[in-house]
């Protein structure tokens, strides 16, 4: 038993008159929800329980643990998912007002962080070299030229692993990173399981100064459960302080139990069931692959995760998440041509031998190929924090071009922001906008 469910259950033995948050008192369960156990460890910082954000007991001794488990200066739990660990981790390694390289393949939270921060991103592709289209690793080469080229950068911020599961080389870019003196930044949100792989790919084994793991995305943990790992002792001091600033003052203790009862499997038998999900997902691929699939080919790639697409076999995405559900198969995503799966241990062999089946039983038809993407990526005219503040209105896409755009546009994939707050929007932008299917936007007035 972790320290903080230990601490939680020395409390609910007490049988405590509750006169404190939350309101339910450890009593809800109203039809249609019953959750059990739930309520009762549902507890808030009582005598004994600690506070996450002034945390010197038990969630320390669990961020501890953490930190010995993945090897770091320190990890700090986020309730709030890895939308928080960014904001803290963008407030920890700039200040407002500078500049930093960062890769176009950025998920919605890092931007508004950004604009929250009043931060200027470089913008820079990440390949997009395979036949499938979708946003791959980030060259080494491209990072080291750009912070040649361009002294002001002070941090470089990544996805990886990408929502399609390429993997950058983190060892190589955080060499360069520290020749340029600036800190390398990952959006690890997908890649909290990498450290228990027999090649650890974590990004704080291969030298990241900061990265966010959503625990809750890969690992047994609860939806929000989330880590800050913080690699270089430079931000230890400061890393709490950065997590309150956007944190709610209520984090909630089912996530962060969540976090704590994860430790004991983390710690024993994660990494040799993983052993496992690796060789069924490996086998999966395999099989798309004879079955006639399109899958990427990223020279590193997260081995829990099964991008596909069933084009070659005149199958759209839709109709591929069909036949997969048709199989008693969910799968993470459906988009227009790909279909994304992701395991993990506390997949059963069922699900395994069903994705199996719907593997091997794919209909066929004409084939035809998706399409692949070529940007240009548009000019900045504002500032991201004045476009996001700035007052906007939606327009149809032929009224839009000339304007300077409000939001963000991030389709899904290439997952590749097309468009950021305080971009123009030009012919070829509007056009591209509109082979995605999106015909409205939001401009500034
Ligand atoms: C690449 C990436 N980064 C960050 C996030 C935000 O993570 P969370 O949902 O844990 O806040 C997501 C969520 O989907 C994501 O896909």
């Amino acid at each position: 038993m972790g320290p903080l469910t230990r601490a939680a259950e020395e409390y609910l033995k007490g049988e405590t008159s509750r006169f404190h948050t939350p309101g339910h008192k450890g009593r809800g369960g109203f039809a249609p929800f019953d959750w059990g156990e739930l309520w009762r460890w549902d507890v808030t910082e009582c005598a004994g329980l600690d506070s996450l954000f002034e945390a010197n007991g038990p969630i320390r001794e669990t961020e501890r643990a953490y930190s010995r488990l993945y090897g770091t200066e320190d990890s700090l739990i986020s309730a709030g998912g890895s939308t928080l660990c960014i904001q803290a981790m963008l407030a920890l390694a700039l200040n407002p007002g500078e500049s930093l390289l960062a890769v176009r393949g950025v998920h919605r939270s890092a931007v508004n962080a950004m604009a929250l921060l009043d931060l200027h991103p470089q913008w820079m592709l990440p390949s997009l070299g395979d036949k499938t289209g979708l946003a791959g690793a980030v060259s080494p080469g491209e990072v080291e030229a750009a912070l040649a080229c361009n002294p002001r950068l002070k941090a470089v911020y990544l996805t990886s692993p990408t929502y399609f599961g390429a993997v950058s080389d983190i060892a190589a870019l955080s060499r360069i990173c520290q020749s340029f003196g600036v800190p390398l930044l990952v959006d690890n949100a997908h890649g909290a399981h990498l450290a228990f792989l027999p090649r650890n790919l974590h990004p704080m084994a291969l030298g990241a100064d900061l990265c966010c793991d959503s625990l809750h995305k890969t690992l047994p943990v609860l939806t929000g459960g989330a880590m800050l790992h913080v690699g270089n002792k430079a931000y230890a001091s400061r890393a709490r302080e950065k997590m309150a600033l956007f944190g709610s003052t209520s984090p909630s203790y089912p996530v962060m139990l969540s976090i704590d009862a994860a430790l004991g499997y983390l710690e024993g038998g994660f990494g040799k069931d993983g052993a496992n999900v690796t060789e069924q997902m490996e086998r999966m691929d395999s099989l798309a692959g004879e079955q006639g699939c399109l899958l990427p080919e990223f020279p590193l790639g997260d081995p829990w995760r099964l991008t596909l697409s069933a084009s070659p076999l005149g199958l759209d995405g839709p109709r591929l998440g069909a036949h997969l559900r048709e199989h008693g198969v969910e799968p993470e995503l459906v988009s227009e041509e790909f279909c994304v799966l992701m395991a993990s241990p506390c997949n059963i062999q069922r699900d395994f031998l069903r994705l199996e089946r719907a593997l091997t039983s794919l209909p066929r038809g004409a084939a035809h190929s998706p399409k692949t993407l070529s940007l240009t990526l548009p000019q900045q005219k504002a500032s991201l924090r004045e476009a996001v503040f700035a007052p906007s209105h939606p327009v149809p896409l032929e009224q839009a071009v000339g304007k300077i755009a409000g939001a963000m546009v991030s389709p899904c994939p290439p997952g590749i922001a097309l468009v950021v707050p305080g971009e123009e929007i030009d012919p070829d932008t509007a056009a591209l906008l509109k082979s995605y299917g999106i015909f409205f936007i939001h401009v500034l007035h």
